[in-house]
């Protein structure tokens, strides 16, 4: 098993180049399979889940090849059926189910089951679905949804959920009538999947709204395009360089996607410059206390969570964090007490005490922003953390151990059966 080596303590400074989003990419490839013809997609991030993405859209008959971050699909003739394992191990692969069933009039997944961070379900996906006119079957761990032509439908989501309203819009795409999404939704990754979309034949309108309207048609061809600058890799590598009270530049940056963090940035006593496209955030002398819930975008967002309340532990005084988007995302909080970090859960929000000093320990990641977390810990950490389980980490952030080596960290990657390999 690979692991991070961390020797903590350094102050991070420098400049860095945030990658394309993951979960825009990851959609985009799926989106791809509602289109024929050949795809460039560019600033695709080289980290697992792309790469069993590519496996995904292979066994289904996609030519996929990615290097040096550009991304050729070639999309002709599909099948409906991927296998199982690729389906289950990840779970962003369930949003092949809207294409699919839009373009061959059938798919068969396997239901992904819950993860490290709370039960996931998919009623809003698979009722978006029906409504649209599917007959949905579900037995032995297998979603099965056939429709001769899904047809246009008004869904209201009990939830804004991300996966339902990116899966109900790729399906409509190619359904009879107008679809109309509402309480859809308003992340920046579905206003990049509409973008796509469109660019492909597609008439969707109002992505980044709580309304998307979408008109059918009937065929979609290919696409050039360019994935927005990851709003999450982002987040964690600004919140690194203020629990090291360090700077950090940032360029390939939408600042107005990071809206919730940069007030909590403020909130903490640091100081946010955005000039020439480039965003740089100073940390202060001393980070201060703050309370913040997590709530679907523009909240501020879950996928950070991990990484706020680490930072908490530095900050002087006691911080509140509510999680309210996942039921269980404080999985983590006993390897940071490990460390020396004083923390109380109850009723889904984390009370964090500040001025904890930190120290190294052997950590094991058991999800992808946790992994984030703890490595941020461990940077804050005095003397040297032995991190495993590190291949959650590879599942979402690029080479994370030499970009932080850029920036000054110590920390290092020893390789057991490692790097990323394609599943
Ligand atoms: C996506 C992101 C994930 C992020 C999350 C919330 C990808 C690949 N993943 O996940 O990184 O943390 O958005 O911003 O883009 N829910 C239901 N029924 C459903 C679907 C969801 O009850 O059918 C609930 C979930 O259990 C959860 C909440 O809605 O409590 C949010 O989930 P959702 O927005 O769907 O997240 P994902 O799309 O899975």
């Amino acid at each position: 098993m690979s692991k991070f080596t961390v020797e903590g303590k350094q102050r991070l400074s420098g400049l860095l180049k945030v990658n394309g989003a993951k979960n825009s990419a990851l959609k985009l490839m799926a989106a791809s399979l509602l289109g024929q013809g050949i795809f460039w997609i560019e600033d695709v991030p080289q980290i697992a889940d792309v790469l069993t993405m590519c496996g995904v859209l292979r066994a289904l008959g996609v030519e996929a090849e990615l290097a040096n971050n550009r991304l050729n699909l070639v999309v002709n003739s599909l099948q409906g059926r991927p296998p199982w394992d690729l389906v289950r191990s990840m779970r962003a692969s369930i949003q092949i189910m809207g294409p699919l069933l839009a373009k061959l009039g059938w798919v068969e997944v396997a239901k992904p089951g819950g993860c490290a961070i709370g039960a996931r379900p998919l009623d809003l996906h698979l009722s978006g679905f029906e409504k649209m006119g599917a007959v949905i079957e579900t037995t032995n761990g297998l979603i099965k949804a056939r429709a001769k032509r899904l047809q246009g439908a008004d869904i209201t989501l009990r939830y804004p959920s991300v996966g339902a309203t990116e899966n109900i819009m790729m399906a409509a795409v190619l359904a009879r009538g107008e679809t109309i999404i509402r309480n859809a939704a308003r992340e920046p990754e579905i206003v990049d999947i509409q973008n796509f979309l469109n660019k492909m034949g597609a008439r969707i309108e109002g992505a980044g709204g709580a309304l998307i309207k979408i008109k059918g048609v009937t065929d979609l061809g290919a696409a050039d395009f360019k994935v927005i600058p990851d709003r999450i890799e982002a987040g964690t590598y600004i919140l690194a360089a203020l629990i090291s009270q360090g700077e950090i530049t940032l360029e390939n940056i939408v600042p107005e996607h990071l809206g919730a963090l940069l007030d909590v940035v403020k909130t903490l006593g640091g100081e946010i410059e955005f000039k020439n496209g480039r965003l740089t955030v100073h940390s202060p002398a001393k980070l201060k206390p703050f309370e913040v819930s997590t709530n679907p975008y523009p909240g501020f967002p879950t996928d950070l969570q991990p990484q706020l309340v680490v930072v908490a532990t530095q900050a002087g005084g006691l911080s509140t964090l509510r999680e309210s988007v996942f039921n269980q995302r404080f999985g983590y909080i006993p390897q940071l007490e490990k460390m020396g970090a004083r923390i109380k859960v109850k009723d889904y929000t984390a009370f964090i005490q500040g001025h904890s000093p930190l120290n190294g320990a052997n950590l094991v990641v058991s999800d992808l922003r946790a992994g984030a977390a703890l490595v941020l810990a461990a940077l804050a950490a005095r003397g040297e953390s032995a991190i495993s389980g590190i291949e959650h980490i590879d599942r979402g952030y690029e080479q994370m151990e030499e970009k932080l080596s850029l920036l000054g960290a110590k920390i290092k990657r020893s390789l057991g059966k490692g790097g990323l390999s394609e599943k």
